[in-house]
């Protein structure tokens, strides 16, 4: 029976090394923001098991909300134009907004979602990636919670997707480029 770890070429980390980064994230949040009015934003779909995994390692109260924006289609580069697919409920007024995202790559999304969110007058405006790929880097932005840096490469699992499959995958791996490489360039 084939499954969908066939298509994984290599782990860049395991179930344990994503639940000790993620402890790590969720207690500096704490402490960060301890006398503040912390929001969570998590950006759909990618950041699904990492939002789940980090709000339950925050200590302090919260709230939460998810918006959605347009992503890649099935390719694996951004086409580098963003769209609020699914906005949030509620004003951002007084909040102090923490944005929660999978994987932080040409940085187009961030730096768009980074810019429409502040308009709507947050108390605070941060970024919290799982995984960021500084070398794909398109614009000049920096996220100010990182959990860790990867190569290069097409990466899936732990919420991540190529074409909408993968996300299931517990853990974050590399994906085998000849799954991608029928793609038209
Ligand atoms: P950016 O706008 O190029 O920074 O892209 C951010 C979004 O692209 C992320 O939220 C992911 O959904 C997607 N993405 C970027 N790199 C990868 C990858 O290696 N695997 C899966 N999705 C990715
Ligand atoms: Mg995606």
């Amino acid at each position: 029976m084939a499954t969908i770890f066939d298509d994984i070429e290599e782990t860049l980390f395991t179930e344990e090394e994503i639940a000790a980064i993620v402890q790590k994230m969720g207690k500096q949040i704490s402490e960060d923001y301890a006398d503040k009015n912390l929001f969570l934003v998590s950006v759909l779909k990618g950041s699904l098991m990492f939002m789940a995994d980090l709000m339950r390692e925050i200590t302090i109260p919260c709230s939460i909300d998810f918006l959605s924006v347009s992503s890649y289609g099935s390719g694996t580069s951004t086409s580098g134009e963003v769209r609020i697919l699914k906005d949030l409920d509620a004003s951002l007024e007084g909040k102090d907004l923490l944005v929660v995202e999978d994987i932080l790559d040409s940085g187009v999304t961030l730096s768009y979602l980074l810019k429409t969110l502040s308009a709507r007058n947050p108390a605070s405006i941060r970024l919290c990636t799982f995984l960021d790929k500084p070398e794909r880097r398109r614009v000049d932005i920096k996220a100010d919670y990182i959990g860790a840096s990867v190569p290069d490469k097409f990466i899936v699992g732990y919420g991540l997707d190529y074409a909408e499959k993968y996300r299931n995958i517990p853990f974050i791996g590399v994906l085998k480029p000849e799954v991608y490489t029928h793609e038209k360039e």
